[in-house]
């Protein structure tokens, strides 16, 4: 053993207020030692003690050296694998002066400072500090959850989502929630954890999914989706900015906090769900279900983008999303095309000639009534979205449309944001392999979606549409209407206090005075909570638009990914004065 053991029974002769912190200190100290010298790094939660140095004049007691150590608060010493020191004699104190006990806490103490080089001089971390040092560790971990490929859509995919749901509870625990739990529902799971123990704080619920959308077309990829990769800064993945790498954000920044401080700064409660991406359908019962439970004075959600590279935003509104498949059947099977075609109708063409028209020339839904209930934005609010430092070249950019054509009467900001809209997602029937086949198909399907603005009701624009279709359709086929998920708007005041730290926690974290925008995407459970708590929801999102959520080669940039467990470190560690 490198340590010279024998200062540390002379601690029994300081005064007792010192005795009491250094014991402590030097206990936490030795057992890092030891591990270090097994070969392991350790990190020792403890008192952060500084010497008063300027104050050697200072006497405990008579024929006890002058020395006085302070308590600085408690922090965090990483003690390398394989160090070991020998202190022979006090270097960096005057020995004549030193009590050889306090000396050999200093000494360990000052080397400590040094070996962990992210240490602050004074020989303790600050937060970001400690979230600056530990980067590669984060980041290795991220790639390591971004491995599973918990894809919901897919019933293939089952015992990866659950294995998911276990990497989220595991990793939950370890950044320090005591009471962790994976709850089945009838799809897939989703991890609640909470850590209530900061009496008379706020308490806040965090909300995000670990599920992700399928990865095909698999070829389109320039790193396989599930095998992450660094690249020009940014890492490469299926999950990356949607939503894993977002969920992987606090995490870090919460087990940071934890690690730090040894607890909480305010009441976390946490709520991860595996259903996110094919339309939260479990999760309504389970909110329901469990009100109290949920019951927080904010939520928090990182499931967005920011409104562009360098440009931290805080999202205050979101469309709604209804999810519709139909099913158009001609003939009892497929038919041939030469002995039959001409004389039987073929729903294919049936189903083409719908899409083609539910939208006017001025590109409106032609769906009667679908606009009726949209909201008027306010004058005001339309300047300030128009007036938003958004980059129109950034958008053609990463669209790379040969032009652009939209909504008559609306800004690009203001169709994304603030109109409704009709989307065919997906068309098939007939025949798609290799070469010819002559066929009438029996069948025609199509996916498509409504983007839903405030105060346009799901359920009731579901019927209208429906019943524009069949009004539509010919006697030829029949139509099996399907909504497969619906989630309502969501638009909301920020006026809260809470947004005011949360901007001023992304400035800690980006160095950037934060916007506020709305969003064209659906986050269902954000309505849920907000018509269910009333309370501020604050989404702060790292994403950023042309970062191919849901396409192939998504990514995430590293600076936001980082810059986000900073802001967010400090987000939670504000909230506390709330
Ligand atoms: N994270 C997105 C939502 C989002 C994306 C919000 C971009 C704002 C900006 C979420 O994972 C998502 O993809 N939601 C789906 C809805 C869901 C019901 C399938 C969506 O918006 O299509
Ligand atoms: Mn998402
Ligand atoms: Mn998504």
């Amino acid at each position: 053993m490198g340590v010279h053991h024998q200062g540390f029974a002379d601690f029994a002769e300081l005064p007792p207020i010192m005795a009491a912190a250094l014991g402590l200190q030097l206990h936490l100290v030795e057992d890092a030692l030891a591990a270090a010298q097994r070969g392991m790094e350790r990190f020792v939660h403890a008192p952060i003690m500084g010497p008063y140095r300027e104050t050697s004049q200072l006497s405990f007691r008579t024929g006890v050296p002058q020395v006085a150590i302070r308590f600085l608060g408690t922090g965090l010493y990483r003690v390398p694998a394989g160090l070991r020191i020998k202190v022979a004699a006090p270097a960096s104190f005057p020995a004549p002066r030193l009590h050889p006990a306090a000396a050999l806490f200093l000494e360990i103490f000052e080397f400590l400072s040094r070996q962990a080089n992210f240490c602050a001089p004074g020989g303790f971390m600050n937060l970001t500090e400690f979230i600056e040092g530990h980067r590669d560790q984060n980041l290795a971990e991220l790639v390591e959850f971004l491995r599973i490929p918990s894809v919901s859509a897919k019933s293939e995919y089952k015992p990866d989502i659950e294995r998911a749901a276990r990497w989220v509870a595991d990793h939950l625990r370890a950044a320090g929630f005591k009471t962790v739990e994976i709850v089945p529902t009838n799809l897939h799971p989703l991890v609640y954890a909470e850590s209530l123990e900061a009496p008379g704080k706020p308490t806040v619920l965090f909300y995000g999914h670990y599920d992700v959308q399928p990865a095909e077309p698999l070829e389109l990829w320039t790193s396989p989706a599930f095998e992450p990769q660094s690249r020009d800064g940014s890492l490469f993945g299926r999950g990356t900015a949607d939503d894993k790498g977002q969920v992987h954000i606090h995490l870090k920044a919460l087990e940071s906090l934890h690690q730090l401080h040894g607890k909480f700064p305010v009441n976390i409660k946490v709520l991860i769900e595996g259903e996110e991406e094919v339309g939260s359908v479990s999760l309504w019962d389970y909110v329901q279900n469990n009100k109290e439970k949920l019951r927080a004075d904010a939520l928090l959600v990182s499931d967005t983008a920011m409104l562009g590279k360098g440009v931290p935003s805080i999202t205050y509104g979101l469309r709604g999303l209804n999810y519709h498949q139909i099913e158009l059947t001609g003939p009892v099977r497929d038919l041939h095309s030469g002995v039959y075609g001409g004389a039987v109708p073929n729903p294919l063409t049936v189903l083409t000639e719908l899409f083609a028209k539910l939208h006017d020339k001025s590109f409106r839904v032609a769906v009667p009534g679908f606009y009726d209930e949209v909201a008027k934005v306010p004058a005001a609010e339309r300047k300030a979205l128009n007036k938003l430092p958004w980059k129109r070249k950034d958008f053609e950019r990463a669209v790379g449309a040969p032009a652009y054509f939209g909504e008559k009467g609306f800004t690009t900001i203001e169709r994304l944001w603030i109109r409704p809209t009709l989307e065919l997602n997906g068309i098939w029937g007939g025949y798609q392999g290799e070469g010819a086949k002559t066929v009438i198909p029996s069948k025609a399907c199509a996916k498509f979606s409504t983007r839903l603005v405030p105060d346009q009701d799901p359920k009731k624009i579901a019927k209208l549409v429906e019943a524009h279709i069949r009004k539509l359709l010919p006697k030829t086929v029949h139509c099996k209407f399907e909504v497969l998920s619906t989630g309502k708007p969501w638009v909301a005041a920020y006026q809260a206090p809470i947004f005011q730290v949360a901007q001023e926690a992304l400035q800690k974290g980006f160095g950037k005075r934060a916007v506020f925008i709305r969003e064209g995407g659906s986050i269902p459970f954000v309505t849920q909570m907000h018509d269910t708590f009333k309370v501020p929801c604050v989404l702060i999102g790292f994403g950023l638009p042309d970062e191919n959520a849901h396409a192939p080669d998504e990514h995430i940039l590293l600076e936001n990914y980082f810059g986000g467990i900073k802001a967010i470190a400090h987000f939670y560690e504000d909230l506390a004065s709330l």
